[in-house]
């Protein structure tokens, strides 16, 4: 576990799969995500097996530390120890915690982990173009967009780009929680 000064990053447990299944169907969330057939509890079950020894990959529950509340899930996918990189993504899940401090503290907590416990080189996202909210957020660490990956989704009747964007260590921006 995490912990910040108003969050901590956990384990993500059986019990939140039903939140995380709510946050991915959230229309406002899931415009900045490839689109997706609704799943049952079966699927969402299965899901959550499918998280367990991961290697390469780890999802982590965003809890807000004044009243213990999951908002959201960071994501760490492609963890490559040798050549030392990876991905990662946020979502604020509870949208009333969106423009708060909550989100920004979660990505310092894991770049912090990336790059200062499992040494990572440097750290990249890809996100669809349109999300803008989602580019500055992330601008704000110190990542700088290196291409656009075009027409890699279609949804919404048209194909959308990805922006991708990647911060190394040295240019890194971690992001000062006041005392
Ligand atoms: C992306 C996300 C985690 C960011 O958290 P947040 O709390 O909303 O982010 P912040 O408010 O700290 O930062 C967003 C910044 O974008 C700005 N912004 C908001 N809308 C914008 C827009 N349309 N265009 C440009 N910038 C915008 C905000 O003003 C803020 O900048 P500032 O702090 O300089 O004022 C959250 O919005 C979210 O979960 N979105 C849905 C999931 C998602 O898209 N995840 C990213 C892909 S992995």
């Amino acid at each position: 576990m995490f912990s910040g000064k108003y969050i901590l990053l956990r384990a993500i447990e059986e019990t939140d799969i039903n939140k995380i299944s709510i946050w991915n169907f959230d229309n406002e969330i899931a415009q900045y995500f490839e689109s997706r057939f609704p799943n049952n509890i079966l699927e969402q079950k299965k899901w959550f097996d499918a998280q367990i020894n991961q290697p390469n990959k780890k999802k982590l529950i965003i809890v807000d530390k004044a009243n213990n509340t999951p908002i959201g899930m960071v994501g760490i996918m492609k963890i490559d120890h040798i050549n030392k990189n990876c991905e990662v993504g946020v979502t604020i899940g509870d949208k009333d915690y969106w423009g708060k401090i909550h989100g920004k503290e979660a990505l310092k907590l894991t770049m912090d982990y990336l790059f200062f416990q499992l040494n990572m080189q440097t750290i990249y996202i890809t996100v669809l173009e349109e999300n803008e909210r989602s580019i500055h957020f992330f601008k704000k660490f110190g990542f700088v967009q290196n291409g656009l990956l075009k027409d890699m989704v279609y949804k919404d009747g048209k194909y959308q780009s990805y922006v991708w964007m990647s911060v190394q260590k040295n240019n890194y921006q971690p992001f000062i929680i006041a005392s």
